[in-house]
């Protein structure tokens, strides 16, 4: 099984919608994926996919820290999904930091039967603290993907996120451009709704791949709030085309990984 984290240096950048879409775009190209929501501070794939809580309570009320148990994913869209918001529920806020953190993180990690996986997405909390290298080094991570929009500060933070890859000893795959241009939708003219970073202060200075650009697409936000996916068996449009194109690059790489 290849594991592949989605992190980014800023919050907010579209790394769960960045995880979730790939994930499923992996799926339609004949993959068997898992998909690890661990942000701790904000587990927000259940309501993305539309898992409602009696979809995982039967399994997950035992799984308090320190109860030996397996724990099984949860299917929907195609995708097997586990969520910290299965143990911490999607509206409590994380009181808990050092070691029952990382007793949370093992549970999800290792007490889980995944069963048979090609790739496990793992969709990390934003920044570069502590908990996100704890995670890192729990999940034994294959690859790691950045996100981050156009602008230059985005990508100064996003530096951050290649740095602590790099002194995890985990390689960088790449980085993927989120929020890039859109059409608008009345005179069909390119809209840039961030600038574009210059050349040489982006990731690309630090000979990190850009693996793709999804658009600024309003639908994106639309379908997480109402636990649709827009990447579905047939979608056609520049979002689930981005996506298509993007998990067929990620799929290369992990497969050239060691
Ligand atoms: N390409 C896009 N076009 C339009 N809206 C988007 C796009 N990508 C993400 N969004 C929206 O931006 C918001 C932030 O996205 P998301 O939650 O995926 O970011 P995140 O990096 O996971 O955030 P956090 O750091 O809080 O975990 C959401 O409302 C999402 O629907
Ligand atoms: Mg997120």
């Amino acid at each position: 099984m290849r594991v592949v984290a989605v992190g980014s240096g800023k919050g907010g950048v579209g790394k769960s919608t960045v995880s979730l879409n790939l994930a499923l775009a992996l799926v339609r190209q004949g993959r068997r994926v898992g998909l690890l929501d661990a942000d701790l501070y904000g587990p927000n794939i259940p309501l993305m996919v539309g898992l409602t809580r009696d979809r995982w309570t039967e399994s997950w009320t035992l799984a308090r820290p320190g109860r030996q148990r397996r724990l099984a994913p949860v299917e929907q869209h195609g995708l097997k999904i586990v969520s910290a918001g299965f143990i911490l529920g999607e509206d409590q806020p994380l009181g808990v930091e050092g070691m029952t953190a990382r007793m949370l993180v093992r549970q999800l990690v290792h007490d889980v039967a995944w069963g048979d996986l090609d790739v496990l997405v793992v969709d990390l909390p934003p920044g570069t603290a502590d908990i996100q290298q704890m995670l890192i080094r729990t999940v034994a991570v294959t690859g790691a993907l950045v996100v981050a929009t156009p602008q230059y500060v985005a990508h100064v933070d996003a530096r951050k996120a290649v740095r602590m890859y790099q002194r995890q000893g985990v390689p960088v795959l790449g980085w993927i451009e989120n929020m890039g241009p859109m059409r608008c939708p009345h005179c069909g003219e390119p809209v840039e709704v961030f600038p574009e970073a210059p050349e040489g202060r982006s990731l690309a200075a630090l000979g990190v791949e850009r693996l793709g650009t999804i658009p600024f697409d309003p639908a994106l936000g639309r379908a997480g709030d109402s636990g649709r996916v827009l990447v579905t068996d047939g979608a056609t449009g520049p979002v689930p085309a981005a996506f298509a194109a993007l998990a067929t690059r990620v799929a290369a790489a992990l497969d050239r990984s060691p």
